[in-house]
């Protein structure tokens, strides 16, 4: 045992002689030993002094040893205490171990070696505790810190996948008023020739000039121009009312009862501006008459994100691609959404990990990874579904979704 010079301990014994051997004994091995010669000043010695172990007889004049075991354990329950009592005080020692006494001693003691086994094993014991406590506490402290890192990241990781949902919105706004720019800027310069040419007619009747052919030719451009500002106008409207259903169901969970068919195209109408100027097609197969009562905002979410990571990872580089939705209903009420794409497919390691948040090969070139982790949550929970990878280099992708046609709201 090591540093024992440091080590102070109390021997409480109304009998002279035993504290005078057990005191030499001990100071011989290097303890610092103070005395009490009954069990109130061991007590007032033990609250002064503050030893390290308590060495206590049992029998003693104005307070016994039970009564100063159960005082001092009061103040502390981890000091040792080795209770040195006669042999005929079994029952009472029985009492003290139950008190919270840590080893006990028969005297008279025939072999003090049996005194230094039991003092060197108390401290022993006592630093294991103390190593044991303070292991525990640090577990503790780092557990407490875990859990903080832990919802730190949670509160992170939601914030990352909310924003990546508001930047796809964000996305197919810009793309949708792009869109949407072509037709309003064609009606307004198509209201203004009107404006002009029906100012020149004015003109004309007024000076009294205008002649039968050139009224035939103001009507002629009249049918003419207005015929191009409601198609252009109709195109407008239809675009704005698909983008903003999308938009709503997208940046929304509520559920409610639509076609799919219909949906999965006005989707793809709102999502049109992103790929129209490339040389890529959207070729879907859907069974007409699947009625859900789902989340909308879900499929765009997914079909968002597939299509553009097919045009921005799989077609690179590439032209043609094609992209190919076939929907169906399966026995049991299963719908099977079935997406391929036909461009640079992947390699076994990001097959692998396509689905892990924050995983992307496009890391600094504005990729978050994002994108399929969602598309893996909103299928899994959302739709209550599965979905599955398939690809190889070079050999596109084909995503398999399968999920229940009804379900009861929870
Ligand atoms: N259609 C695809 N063709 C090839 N690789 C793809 C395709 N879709 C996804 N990937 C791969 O999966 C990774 C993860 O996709 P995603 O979660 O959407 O993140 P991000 O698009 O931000 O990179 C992409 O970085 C890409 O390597
Ligand atoms: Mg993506």
């Amino acid at each position: 045992m090591d540093d024992t010079a440091t080590k102070k301990i109390l021997v409480i014994d109304d009998e002279v002689y035993i504290r005078d051997s057990v005191i030499g004994f001990l100071e011989d091995f290097g303890f610092e030993v103070i005395d009490a010669e009954n069990g109130k000043i061991g007590l007032e010695r033990f609250e002064k002094d503050k030893p390290d172990l308590v060495l206590c007889d049992l029998r003693m004049p104005e307070m016994d040893g039970l009564e100063v075991l159960a005082k001092v354990r009061q103040q502390s329950s981890k000091i040792p205490i080795i209770i040195v009592s006669g042999a005929g005080n079994i029952s009472d020692t029985v009492e003290a171990l139950r008190l919270g006494a840590w080893d006990y001693i028969i005297k008279p003691i025939q072999d003090m070696n049996v005194l230094y086994h039991a003092v060197s094993k108390a401290f022993e014991r006592a630093e294991f505790i103390l190593e044991k406590n303070q292991y525990q506490k640090d577990l503790e402290k780092a557990n407490v810190e875990l859990k903080i890192s832990l919802e730190t990241l949670e509160r992170t990781q939601n914030q990352l996948v909310q924003s990546e949902k508001m930047a796809a919105l964000g996305g197919l706004v810009a793309g949708v008023a792009h869109e949407i720019n072509t037709p309003v800027g064609v009606g307004v310069t198509a209201a203004s020739f009107l404006d002009t040419k029906t100012t020149e007619l004015k003109k004309t009747y007024s000076s009294g000039e205008l002649k039968k052919s050139d009224l035939e030719s103001y009507f002629k451009t009249v049918e003419e121009v207005s015929h191009s500002i409601l198609i252009n106008m109709e195109r407008a409207a239809e675009l704005i009312s698909s983008f903003k259903q999308v938009a709503v169901d997208q940046s929304s969970e509520n559920r409610r009862r639509f076609n799919l068919k219909e949906y999965i195209n006005e989707i793809l109408l709102s999502l049109r501006p992103r790929y129209k100027n490339t040389s890529h097609k959207i070729q879907v197969n859907c069974e007409e008459n699947i009625e859900l009562n789902s989340f909308p905002g879900a499929f765009s979410q997914i079909l968002n994100n597939m299509i553009m990571n097919s045009l921005i990872h799989g077609f690179k580089g590439l032209e043609n691609g094609i992209i190919q939705l076939d929907i169906m209903r399966q026995k049991d009420a299963v719908i099977q959404f079935v997406y391929k794409d036909n461009g640079n497919g992947m390699t076994p390691e990001q097959k692998e990990r396509i689905f892990d948040p924050f995983y992307t090969t496009m890391r600094g070139k504005g990729g978050t990874g994002l994108g399929m982790s969602i598309v893996f949550n909103i299928v899994t929970q959302t739709l209550k579904g599965s979905i599955d990878c398939e690809s190889s280099l070079n050999k596109g992708v084909c995503f398999t979704m399968k999920f229940p046609e009804f379900w009861e709201e929870s």
